[in-house]
């Protein structure tokens, strides 16, 4: 992104106004939340249950995320744009974590990358900051482990509570600009916003994070089912239904194309 948000943005904005933050996966979307004045869009690898058509975020490939960020960075202009590092993809091989990660910003124009974080990922985090790769953590619910634990919220009880707070520490020690916190309790992640001076986003995560994210699908009304902790400010799936048909139905009736769609041009008349 020409990027007038930068990493250093979104940190000073903490405890002011609340980040916003939407998924983004194509440069029309990316350019329409520009406008509504969205502070950062994330590339999630959501594009798998959203764009691409699979059950889970697994199949996601790095070409796929590097493919629909540099769209997305192309069509924003102000928002800060954040890779979502697909399963895999990081946290097998530090050289190999590395180039993936480096290619959404030499090849995607990412600002920075987000990494489904654990304790697999507190030095890759501290080597990818050295480097000059900002990291945003994530962590409590992290789909990429759905075979392990679904979707159910996290950190319900004292001991996976500490857990997160530990990892978020860690991660902000290590370096990362801001940390995501997925479907858990209100009242952790309060506590985890407390302890870290890098801002939280939450996502399922209560009212008390210093900015929120959705999946943009999820607002626009364009998924076929939420989760309960998402909510619908659109109904572009409807909408889209009836242009759709609407214009079947003209084409059909021969009402479409009219005259003002169509042009004559004289000296072709009588060609045989
Ligand atoms: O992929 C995604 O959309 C995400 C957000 C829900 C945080 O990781
Ligand atoms: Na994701």
């Amino acid at each position: 992104a020409i990027g007038m948000t930068t990493v250093r943005d979104v940190r000073e904005k903490a405890g002011t106004t609340p980040i916003t933050m939407l998924t983004a996966y194509d440069a029309t979307t990316a350019a329409v939340a520009d406008e509504a004045g969205i502070d950062v869009l994330l590339v999630g690898d959501s594009m798998g249950n959203t764009d691409l058509g699979y059950d889970t975020t697994l199949p996601v490939t790095v070409d796929d995320v590097a493919s629909r960020t540099a769209a997305v960075a192309r069509g924003a202009d102000e928002a800060l744009v954040v890779a979502d590092m697909p399963f895999l993809s990081v946290g097998v091989e530090e050289a190999e974590s590395i180039e993936n990660c480096g290619r959404m910003l030499k090849e995607a124009d990412a600002d920075a990358v987000k990494l489904e974080s654990g304790d697999h990922t507190v030095e890759l985090t501290e080597r990818l900051v050295q480097l000059g790769i900002p990291v945003m953590a994530h962590l409590g619910l992290t789909p990429q482990r759905m075979k392990e634990t679904g979707y159910a919220r996290q950190g319900t009880t004292r001991d996976e509570g500490h857990r997160i707070l530990d990892l978020a520490r860690k991660h902000e020690d290590a370096g990362a600009f801001c940390l995501v916190l997925e479907h858990v309790p209100a009242n952790l992640a309060a506590q985890v916003t407390d302890a870290v001076s890098v801002p939280t986003i939450g996502i399922g995560a209560g009212p008390d994070c210093d900015g929120q994210v959705l999946v943009v699908d999820d607002v626009l009304g364009l998924s076929p089912s939420a989760p309960p902790f998402a909510k619908q400010y659109g109904d572009l799936r409807e909408q889209m239904r009836g242009a759709m048909a609407a214009y079947r139905e003209e084409v059909e009736s021969g009402a479409f194309p009219a005259e003002e769609h169509s042009h004559v041009a004289d000296e072709l008349d009588d060609l045989y």
